[in-house]
């Protein structure tokens, strides 16, 4: 094992925080917002765990890795063995970082309103404001555009539960470069909110920067056991050329907002998910997959992804992600309804074929694919 726990702190009933450092005590590699780690760990039990974490912090070289853990009762039992099993000086093996939810650099029409921005006089300057329903409804009131009145690109972090991870490393990334961003956490209630405390310090921080200009940062609370799910076609709000938008949360979360932003007309390239990997979905039906130019015929059980079942039968296919967010594993369909999980696919694409890493089957539960 390569490196070692170095201290825990718990953030919620629910979420704890890891520092993890090198044995040897050498700085870690550089990493960028949205990075994420592949921690292997092992359980008193001797069962063997490999499982990705968003780094949390200040993007760069450091001394010390930050991740933040949520309990899950059901599932592998990974989480469930960091939290109960590993403090201050165990021993884990870490590779990475690696990124698969990179933020994208400014375009020249995001950097001139950003110059804008910070050159316009008078303007409130007001920003990091976090809280429940007061602060959704000042960002409300503010517009999704932001207060500008300026058509300035508008950069939106959304983050479901757990899923606010990696955007707090791109909001510290967002704020360094003084691009104004829009963060909307949205939490069951109050006590499911974590690193709360330092969303604030970077609202204050990109308040202070900007000085005069409009606000640079919009940190923003939705909490469903105070004001219901929040409207995700009010917080997305139509396109505008260079506007992007960055989600990570449960699958859920993520297919609606792509399902809104396809309506609000949001293309394809400004929408950026990141999923913790999808929910075994025991509750599906059995599925039988006809494979029309191999003649395999393949059963797949509730839980097993469509992807793996055709690994499995030796099937030669595409994937990358395995998470429906690439649109790698796309395949076309030809008899059979899908249930589409994704959040890559457009609606066009959705009619003529699926992603079998994490899409499904309505009843009768058969498809025919053109593999
Ligand atoms: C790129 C990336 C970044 C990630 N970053 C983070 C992070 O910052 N913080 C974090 O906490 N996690 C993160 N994860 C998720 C993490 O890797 C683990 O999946 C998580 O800790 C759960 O592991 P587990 O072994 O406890 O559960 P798993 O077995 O991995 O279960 C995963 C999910 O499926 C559900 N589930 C599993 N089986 C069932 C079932 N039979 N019925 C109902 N539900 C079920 C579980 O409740 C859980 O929500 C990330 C994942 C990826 C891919
Ligand atoms: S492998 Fe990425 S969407 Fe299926």
């Amino acid at each position: 094992m390569n490196h070692v726990i170095a201290s825990v702190a718990a953030l919620s009933a629910t979420v704890r925080e890891f520092q993890i450092r090198r044995r040897d005590g050498a700085p870690l590699p550089d990493w960028q917002p949205g990075s994420h780690i592949v921690l292997r760990f092992l359980a008193a039990g001797g069962s063997a765990f490999e499982k990705h974490y968003s780094l949390i912090g200040v993007p760069g070289q450091a001394d010390s890795y930050r991740i933040a853990v949520q309990r899950e009762e059901q599932g592998k039992g990974g989480s469930r063995c960091l939290h109960d099993e590993f403090g201050p000086g165990s021993e884990v093996e870490v590779s990475g970082p690696f990124n698969s939810f990179p933020l994208q650099p400014a375009g020249p029409a995001s950097a001139a309103g950003a110059a804008g921005a910070a050159g316009s006089a008078g303007a409130a300057g007001a920003a990091g404001s976090a809280g429940a329903a007061g602060a959704a409804g000042a960002a409300g009131s503010a517009g999704p555009a932001g207060s500008s009145g300026a058509a300035r690109p508008r950069v939106l972090l959304v983050a479901g539960g757990i899923g606010i991870t990696p955007l707090v490393s791109m909001a510290h990334a967002l704020a360094a470069q003084q691009r104004p961003f829009e963060l909307h956490y949205l939490a069951h209630s109050a006590g499911r909110l974590v690193l709360m405390e330092e969303l604030r310090v970077i609202g204050q921080a990109a308040k202070l920067a900007a000085r005069q200009a409009p606000a640079l940062a919009s940190i923003v609370t939705h909490l469903s056991q105070d004001s219901g799910r929040a409207d995700l076609t009010a917080l997305l709000g139509p396109y505008s050329a260079g506007d992007s938008f960055y989600a990570c949360g449960p699958a859920a979360l993520l297919q609606a907002l792509a399902a809104a932003g396809n309506r609000l007309g949001w293309p394809a390239a400004a929408m950026h998910f990141e999923s913790f990997g999808p929910r075994a979905q025991q509750e599906d039906a059995p599925l039988t997959v006809e494979l029309a130019l191999s003649g395999v015929t393949v059963e797949v059980p509730p839980g097993t992804p469509i992807l793996e079942a055709l690994i499995a039968a030796d099937v030669f296919v595409s994937y990358e992600c395995k998470r429906g967010e690439c649109g790698s594993c796309y395949t076309p369909v030809l008899e059979g309804e899908p249930l589409h999980r994704d959040v890559c696919l457009t609606p066009a694409m959705r009619s003529t074929g699926m992603c079998t890493c994490v899409s499904w089957a309505a009843a009768p539960g058969r498809l025919v694919l053109e593999l």
